[in-house]
């Protein structure tokens, strides 16, 4: 009697432990994430999620869970946001929640927090400010953003010609037209195309998008907890942008022997400009390291996006002749065959901007938008995400959702006009995202999109090897961003 007096107080003394603690963890877990496939134990749900293959994995996933669920990256869980109306309640309708960032694994050792692009908080506010006063044309001197651009997309030309008609790939060509331009506002000048640093700058850059978007560059990203121990892609893509960092320093140093405050040349000046204001502030984020991270920030963002885009746009426009038909013909009843195109143009040339527009959306760079965080404990329709939760807005399904376009899985620059012709806005259209985060470059890259393509399209036919409906447009590489396939074309006089 004694003993089983003994057994049962200690099997209710147990039993009550257990349901506090029981309680304890519920209350601890305090989120309520959407649902989504069950994870399996340390590798989550790798069988349900293809590292070659994420997004096409995640949209057919919301075929089962609907439009906002959880999938799991190893042991982190991710809440994936797809069609317009989920990404638009995320990124503007509960716009301060969403804004925190989240880095890749792979970057993070050289970013480490620090520059615009990877910073959160009070730094990634000050820095963000300050881009976008530069970037939108303030402060730099006396050579205005659009005129470095007229300037670049001249070189373009020549070279060109230079391949008199005869076939060649474009990438190149591309590449170092728009890299120049980024080096033209952050260091002040374009480089000559033979230029030697240049041409390592160069390379630096192709390889470490590459890499980025290998499918094992993914599968890295997703499992880094076990991954980590492992050499691989992130190792590689660390050496790369080291290398990046120590030719900018170098640049920045040059820049700081030679700089003048009153007279600004470059986004470096105008930065040293800034440290220089705030030399006296405790906390300021205008330092040496910021200014590092935050120039190798606008290559990153600036240059392999631009250029894609405009190699996928190429590819579009010889595959879908008649477009570029009516926008040779636009140019030539708009601006005519005598001047530079400028950026005022624009508002006068509607089918234009569709077509634009068109080759942003289908070409869909960025498919899944850079990872964002929610910076506070969030509710979202009826859930509850805690703080720090990664975000993957699927930007890909807004810019083909069927409610939102009426032809979203073709190409078709009618997506953008109404019945008359006119230049018609579309809230989907998020190419570079919305909300907070929104692309801090968006109107140095609408600029030079429009100039680079109406001054190729003044003087020259984009013709095709093949029969256009022969071109696939696949894209080589489809992860962090779609790399449209290698091709070659032929540039013609008109
Ligand atoms: C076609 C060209 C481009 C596309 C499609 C594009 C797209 C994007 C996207 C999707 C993001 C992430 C937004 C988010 O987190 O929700 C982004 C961020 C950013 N982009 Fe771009 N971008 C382009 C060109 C540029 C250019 C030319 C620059 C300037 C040099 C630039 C600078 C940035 C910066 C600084 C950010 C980080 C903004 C932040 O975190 O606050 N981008 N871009
Ligand atoms: C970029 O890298 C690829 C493969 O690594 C190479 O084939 C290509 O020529 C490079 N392009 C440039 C512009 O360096
Ligand atoms: C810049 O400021 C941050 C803190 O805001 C600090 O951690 C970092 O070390 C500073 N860098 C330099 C070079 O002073």
């Amino acid at each position: 009697m004694e003993l089983a007096g003994a057994v049962t107080f200690f099997l209710v003394i147990y039993v009550f432990c257990l349901a506090i603690i029981t309680a304890k963890r519920k209350l601890s877990q305090k989120g309520r994430l959407p649902p989504g496939p069950i994870p399996l134990p340390l590798i989550g749900n790798f069988l349900q999620i293809k590292s070659s293959e994420t997004v096409k994995s995640l949209l057919k996933l919301s075929e089962k869970y609907g439009p906002v669920f959880t999938v799991y990256f190893g042991t982190r869980p991710v809440v994936v946001l797809c069609g317009h109306q989920a990404v638009k309640e995320a990124l503007i309708d509960k716009a301060d929640e969403f804004s925190g960032r989240i880095t890749n694994p792979t970057l993070e050792r050289t970013f480490d927090g620090y520059g615009v692009v990877f910073a959160n908080g009070e730094r990634w506010k000050q820095l963000r400010r300050f881009s976008l006063t530069v970037l939108r044309d303030f402060g730099m001197g006396k050579k205005s953003i659009q005129e470095r651009i007229q300037e670049e997309a001249q070189f373009l030309l020549e070279e060109f010609r230079k391949t008199k008609e005869k076939p060649f790939d474009p990438t190149y060509f591309l590449s170092r037209a728009v890299s120049n331009v980024i080096c033209s506002i952050v260091f002040g000048d374009r480089f000559d195309y033979e230029d030697k640093e240049f041409q390592s700058l160069m390379e630096m850059m192709n390889n470490s998008f590459r890499e980025a978007s290998t499918a094992w560059a993914q599968l890295y990203d997703m499992y880094v907890n076990i991954l980590k121990y492992f050499p691989g892609p992130h190792t590689k893509i660390y050496d790369i942008l080291e290398d990046m960092k120590s030719f900018i320093a170098k640049k920045i140093q040059k820049n700081k022997e030679t700089f003048d405050p009153d007279f600004p040349r470059d986004f470096i000046d105008c930065f040293l400009i800034q440290m220089e204001k705030e030399k006296d502030k405790l906390s300021s984020e205008f330092n040496d390291t910021n200014l590092l991270i935050t120039t190798l920030n606008l290559f990153f963002a600036g240059t392999e996006t631009v250029s894609s885009t405009l190699r996928y746009g190429f590819l579009f426009l010889m595959k879908y002749p008649e477009v570029q038909a009516k926008m040779h013909e636009e140019i030539d009843r708009v601006i005519g065959r005598n001047r530079a195109p400028n950026i005022e143009d624009r508002t006068q040339m509607p089918y234009t901007d569709a077509a634009i527009h068109e080759v942003q959306r289908f070409s869909d760079l960025i498919p899944m938008d850079l990872t964002h965080m929610v910076i506070r404990d969030t509710e979202f329709r009826g859930y509850m995400i805690p703080k720090g939760t990664e975000i993957y807005p699927m930007l890909t399904s807004a810019l083909h959702d069927p409610t939102m376009f009426k032809r979203p899985f073709a190409f078709s620059p009618e997506n953008f006009l109404d019945e008359n012709g006119r230049f018609k806005k579309n809230e989907a259209f998020v190419p570079f995202s919305s909300g907070k985060r929104i692309c801090a470059g968006e109107a140095l890259a609408r600029m030079e999109l429009f100039l680079f393509f109406t001054t190729v399209l003044q003087s020259f036919e984009l013709k095709p090897l093949i029969p256009p409906e022969d071109i696939d447009t696949t894209p080589q590489e489809s992860g962090f961003a779609n790399i449209p396939p290698f091709y070659q074309l032929s540039i013609v006089a008109r």
